[in-house]
């Protein structure tokens, strides 16, 4: 446990304390390696070099290219079938505007219309998730606030959406207050996980989607799903801070959630004329090889208009590339899941 309850001490003395501790945890952590994290069970080999050696960059960054993307290994049935169950997924980075709620809200959507059963938890207290799905917030009862702090039952929050096959647990503004209140209480970094418990059966997927920023709300999604997927916008400086992230994800795994595994890596806003597009790619395909999606998302102005609307790019402009790259990333998601999920 990285941090525990102590009798007697505030929030703003328990925050420092969680700050403190994070802190020491990644100056004690070297950069992470794919290989530290485990391998989950998809039987993605992802053979690469790691800049893990001391006086190295944190940036992840191999020294040389290693990685051979060959065919990507088709799913095997599983071996022993275990029953089929949701696979729950958080949409990571705690970087802000690198495409987190556009690829949460969209996934969401193409697997839906996929006629995959889905819950998308909004885990941001700006709820763009939950506004890009056109919920409208003032007129909510419950959220996710009151599955988190209050622990009111997940189903109290489920919503319908537009779209069938999806429901959504919304966030609302009380949220930012949710990592505060959550500071002292107990079992803090279970709250979701606890939410989640038992409640997932009638879903093949949920995904949350994170605030930017590796606080608690972070480490709950962390604590309570199978694996992150990770999206990197192709911009300067892409992969920096993806270190502090991998470390996060080792601590968690150490302590609250041994199962946590990286599910994929998407590329975002990628505009295939630019070298530093194509530069961010080859990067990221070093560091993280078979596990980055093939499917990139470009940059389209569609994505951006159609959260005022209200609506998934799938509702506001089917034949769009944005649409269209969403949908083929629902597409290749379902092919890698598909040993693990119903459907
Ligand atoms: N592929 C894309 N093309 C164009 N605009 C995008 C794309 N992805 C995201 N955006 C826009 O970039 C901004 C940040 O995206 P968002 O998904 O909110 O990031 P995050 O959730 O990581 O903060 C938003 O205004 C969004 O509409
Ligand atoms: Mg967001």
């Amino acid at each position: 446990m990285i941090h525990e309850e102590r009798a007697g001490e505030n929030v703003g003395e328990a925050r420092a304390r969680l700050e403190r501790e994070l802190e020491r945890a990644f100056a004690e952590d070297p950069p992470v390696s794919l290989d530290d994290l485990g391998r989950p069970a998809s039987g993605a080999d992802v053979s690469r070099e790691t800049s893990s050696r001391e006086g190295e960059p944190a940036a992840p960054r191999a020294p040389k290219r290693k990685t051979k993307r060959g065919p990507r290994k088709t799913a095997e049935p599983a071996p022993e079938a275990k029953p089929a169950r949701a696979r729950v997924l958080a949409i990571v980075n705690q970087k802000g505007g690198v495409g987190k709620t556009t690829t949460a809200v969209n996934l969401a959507a193409c697997l839906a219309v996929a006629e995959r059963r889905t819950l998308l938890i909004d885990l941001d207290p700006q709820g763009n998730a939950t506004s890009g799905l056109g919920i409208d917030k003032g007129a909510l009862e419950s959220s996710v606030y009151d599955v988190l702090v209050g622990e009111q039952p997940l189903r109290s929050a489920i919503r319908p959406t537009a779209i069938p096959y999806l429901e959504i647990v919304p966030a609302t503004v009380d949220l930012f207050g949710a990592e505060i209140e959550l500071v002292s209480a107990i079992g803090r970094e279970h709250r979701l996980a606890n939410a989640l418990e038992g409640q997932t059966t009638d879903y093949q997927y949920v995904l949350v989607d994170c605030p930017p920023s590796l606080g608690l709300l972070t480490v709950n999604a962390l604590t309570a799903v199978d694996a992150v997927l990770i999206p990197i916008q192709c911009e300067y400086y892409a992969l920096e801070g993806l270190s502090q992230l991998l470390g996060t994800i080792r601590i968690v795994q150490k302590s609250l959630n041994p199962g946590l595994g990286i599910e994929g890596v998407l590329l975002t806003m990628y505009d295939q004329r630019l070298n530093l597009a194509r530069q961010v790619q080859e990067e990221a395909v070093e560091y993280f090889g078979e596990k980055v999606y093939d499917t990139v998302i470009p940059r389209n102005v569609r994505l951006s208009e159609a959260p005022s609307f209200g609506q998934p790019v799938i509702l506001y402009d089917i034949l769009s590339a944005g649409a269209v790259s969403y949908m083929k990333l629902a597409e290749e998601l379902i092919e890698r899941c598909r040993p693990r999920v119903r459907g």
